[in-house]
């Protein structure tokens, strides 16, 4: 495995002038950020060897590597999820690419369901920890000696001082955060009334079908996590029924907060 994912990041070194110092994962609706970026190379999924072979849903995944505020950054457009069918290392594929290329830290944005009361669509939700609700993760199986040791640690998931300098930011810009715990599950189905109680029970805040793997490869790999969401949805009270294009809609209108406040918090760390 190690050595398909060194030759996919051969290939991309090879065509880079610099090595990229932060990731970024683009969610659901969160493209704009897209926008910001001063492009040096765009490299389709397609292109890149042993990249997973996309389906319909991320057919125009690419990485996107340039400058945001002057910092090196490399962007995935389009993210695996496992609900498509890709395995767990195909999930985390890029994010381990991501690593050997040289990123030091890692941004995810992710559209979830609110299951914390206090939370309404709209709100951005900075992850504060996690809970792993897919049948699996993406490090089972041998271990990936060079990238990571057998049993990681995994007491702050996300990073505990990103955290805290992206609450000073929300607070200087005026753009309201929230700070709540995200549960993964696999989906594509959303959840039974009776599943959105029992999340709520166990300590989630926040539900949704990706980040988890991503972050699990990460602290792996000990980059540095950082991840919000948009919550899309109200999962708690009479549960309504949902559709995926106001999910879509919702995590548009708060895309541009969500940009300032990731925008900013990469300058600042980087
Ligand atoms: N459940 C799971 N995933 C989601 C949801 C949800 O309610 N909303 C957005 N992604």
């Amino acid at each position: 495995m190690f050595k398909e994912i060194k030759e996919s990041a051969d290939y991309l070194d090879a065509r880079l002038k610099k090595s990229p110092t932060a990731g970024i994962v683009l969610g659901t609706g969160l493209g704009g950020l897209v926008d910001d970026i001063e492009v040096e190379l765009e490299v389709s999924y397609e292109d890149i060897p042993h990249f997973p072979l996309s389906t319909v849903e991320s057919h125009s995944g690419k990485l996107i590597f340039g400058t945001i505020e002057g910092v090196q950054v490399v962007v995935m457009q389009g993210r695996f999820h496992f609900y498509e069918g890709y395995s767990m290392d195909q999930v985390v594929f890029p994010i381990r690419v991501m690593k050997v290329l040289g990123i030091r830290n890692l941004f995810i944005s992710n559209a979830a369901g609110g299951i914390n009361p206090s939370f309404d669509r709209g709100d951005l939700v900075i992850i504060e920890d996690q809970i792993n609700q897919f049948p699996t993760n993406p490090l089972i199986g041998q271990n990936i000696d060079e990238l990571g040791p057998r049993f990681p640690d995994m007491s702050a998931p996300f990073d505990p001082d990103y955290v805290n300098k992206a609450l000073g930011v929300a607070q200087e810009l005026d753009i309201n955060v929230k700070k709540g715990v995200y549960v993964g599950l696999p989906g594509p189905m959303l959840e039974t009334p009776a599943e959105y109680k029992y999340l709520a029970t166990i300590g989630a805040d926040l539900v949704g079908m990706s980040t988890v793997p991503e972050v699990i490869a990460a602290r792996h790999m000990n980059l540095r996590t950082f991840a919000c969401s948009i919550v899309t949805d109200v999962c708690y009270g009479e549960i309504k029924k949902v559709n995926i294009e106001d999910i879509i809609k919702t995590a548009m209108s708060a895309e541009p907060a969500l940009t300032t406040l990731i925008k900013t918090l990469i300058k600042k760390v980087n």
